[in-house]
């Protein structure tokens, strides 16, 4: 018997503290306009001291233990760019947090902002062999660049946790896949650096042409037409992204209206204006924003188009299950938005600098949230339940 496959919940996290994208352009004597409307950008999440991708992981997937319960999750799936180690997985600390069983197997995923993807997909091929068994899927990131480089607008953090099982309760993950993959230097972070290097427009560049590479092989594949999918939520390093993502799309796949197109957008920007660049989790945080703040049908198809510098890509569809909206925790992101404190200028760049340090040090108690991250102590980080 074949199960129907897909997410059967979805949660996400920030950080406490934000800082505007207006204090940004004051303090660099930009104007605000190149960022509200230029990239689409409002503010960014910042991490405090005892926060790190481990405890917005965890933050962002507590919800989903609470409601499911540990029995059946067999596999942990964290993807992140911000990787905490050369070797061990980030998760298997999340794991500890949570309180998932022993019998649980638990590894990292990288490729830039597209891991998180490859975990879904891993996820169903899993759950397609085992249907009793569900899979956390979680995309955890804080988007660092250098202070005054032209990437510093879009930095960010976030955490976005997806329960996957057979018989999914919000969306069916439909099987047409379509991929790209090209060796290119548009973004990438070296081992020994704590901030990315970026060629920005030429990224901009790569992006755009994946999105027709992938919809093309999704096509092919027997993906959907353009107009029978609803809507479409696309990585967001910076919202602005998305709508030149649709144009290009929209224009390649023959759409009536390229302005229509780019107008069903609004939806899928809701968090992602306010979070930043959230690196893995982006493109699901334009999905988390989209099920809560639109009034879709069940059986409407979503697109999906996935990308991760160096650079890879993916475009796939789901398709809106009976009752998903029950399943989700409307306000619960706005609520972690609302709640952060916002710093100025010196603030953010004294924050910025201390993300720098290394060997062993005591983190200030500061975090909002169940989980936090104490330090390093003997080349050992630890973490704490707040
Ligand atoms: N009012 C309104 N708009 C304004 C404005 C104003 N006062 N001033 C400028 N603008 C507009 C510009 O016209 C431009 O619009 P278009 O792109 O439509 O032409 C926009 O604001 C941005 O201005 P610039 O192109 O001059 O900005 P920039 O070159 O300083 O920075 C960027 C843009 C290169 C994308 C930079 O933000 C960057 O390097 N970001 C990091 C890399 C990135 O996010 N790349 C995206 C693709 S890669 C990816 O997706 C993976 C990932 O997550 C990193």
């Amino acid at each position: 018997m074949t199960h129907a496959i897909g997410i059967t919940d979805i949660s996400a996290a920030t950080t406490s503290l934000f800082f505007p994208l207006t204090s940004l352009a004051e303090a660099q004597g930009t104007s605000a306009g190149k960022y509200l409307r230029g990239i689409g950008q409002h503010e960014m999440s910042v991490p405090c001291e005892d926060e790190d991708i481990v405890t917005l992981a965890a933050k962002a997937a507590a919800p989903i233990v609470e409601r499911h319960g540990v029995d059946e999750i067999r596999t942990l799936v964290l993807a992140t760019e911000t990787g905490i180690d050369q070797s061990k997985a980030a998760g298997i600390y999340v794991h500890e947090l949570l309180g998932l069983a022993q019998h649980t197997r638990v590894v990292e995923l990288k490729e830039a902002c597209y891991s998180a993807t490859a975990a879904l997909q891993f996820a169903l091929g899993i759950v397609s062999r085992h249907p009793g068994e569900k899979v956390l899927v979680i995309a955890s990131d804080i988007a660092r660049y250098e202070l005054d480089s032209s990437g510093e607008a879009t930095q960010g953090a976030g955490a976005l946790a997806m329960l996957v099982s057979a018989d999914p309760a919000i969306m069916t993950i439909e099987p047409a896949s379509g991929l790209f993959t090209e060796n290119v230097h548009d973004f990438w972070r070296p081992n020994d650096r704590t901030t990315a290097l970026v060629d920005g427009r030429f990224s901009v560049t790569v992006y755009l042409r994946a999105v027709t590479a992938a919809y093309d092989d999704y096509v092919s594949r027997g993906g959907a037409e353009f107009s029978s999918l609803s809507r479409v939520c696309f990585h967001q390093p910076f919202t602005k992204m998305a709508t030149k993502a649709m144009q290009t799309l929209a224009k390649h796949a023959g759409a009536e209206s390229v302005a229509d197109a780019v107008s069903t957008l609004e939806e899928t920007m809701i968090f992602n204006r306010r979070l930043g660049n959230t690196y893995t989790a982006s493109v699901y945080m334009g999905l988390l924003s989209l099920l809560e703040n639109a009034e879709l049908e069940a059986g409407e198809r979503v697109g999906i188009f996935s990308y991760g510098s160096g650079a890879v890509a993916e475009f796939f569809s789901g398709q809106l299950v009976e009752g998903y909206r029950s399943q989700l925790r409307p306000g619960a992101l706005s609520a972690q938005l609302e709640a952060r404190r916002e710093i100025g200028y010196e603030e953010y760049r004294e924050r910025h600098l201390l993300a720098d340090r290394t060997g062993d040090f005591e983190a200030r108690v500061e975090a909002q949230g169940p989980f936090r991250f104490a330090g390093v102590r003997d080349a050992i980080r630890v973490y704490e339940k707040a």
